[in-house]
């Protein structure tokens, strides 16, 4: 056995096949039906998915087994409510911590900023956001709920 072979046989022991063999074919479903943003699976009551549906970013979530989706930029300063945390059908915004109800898409951390909401449905094992059903606030901005606010002052002080 000469040096090239015991490279090969290192190399196979090293990744769990023969070296130069291709590596085996991702499982999966294949590609998802036309006009479907995710998989059913992709999304459950403790995890969500962030998907883009005609160009804005939406958050979908399911609650109880029921989906529902909303949109993923904050009302705050576009926080991806899509990687907030979920409790009792509320999401908190990861950047700064406001509270969204998902079913209604209210701000429940402050007044007139609810984020908009979207259709969706599931059929065949595939998720699809059909289209939006409430518009949400374009205002940006306001105060924050972490105390960041007070660390950035104290750093500029220094
Ligand atoms: S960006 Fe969501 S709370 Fe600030």
């Amino acid at each position: 056995m000469g040096f090239r072979d015991l490279l090969k046989r290192s190399v196979k022991k090293a990744i769990g096949r023969d070296a130069g063999s291709k590596p085996a074919a991702k499982k999966g479903r294949g590609a998802l039906p036309a006009g479907a943003v995710a998989w059913s699976e992709r999304v459950t009551d403790t995890k969500s998915a962030e998907v883009v549906v005609d160009g804005v970013g939406v958050a979908v979530f399911r609650v109880n087994g029921r989906l529902h989706a909303i949109d993923n930029a904050c009302t705050h300063e576009d926080g991806p409510l899509g990687e907030g945390s979920v409790e009792g059908g509320v999401v908190t915004c990861p950047y700064h911590d406001w509270r969204f109800d998902i079913a209604s898409g209210e701000c429940l951390s402050h007044d007139n900023r609810a984020v908009g909401c979207w259709a969706v449905e599931e059929r065949d094992g595939a998720i699809y956001v059909t289209g939006r059903t409430s518009q949400g606030s374009t205002e940006r901005g306001g105060a924050h709920n972490d105390g960041l606010e007070v660390i950035t002052k104290n750093l500029d002080d220094e």
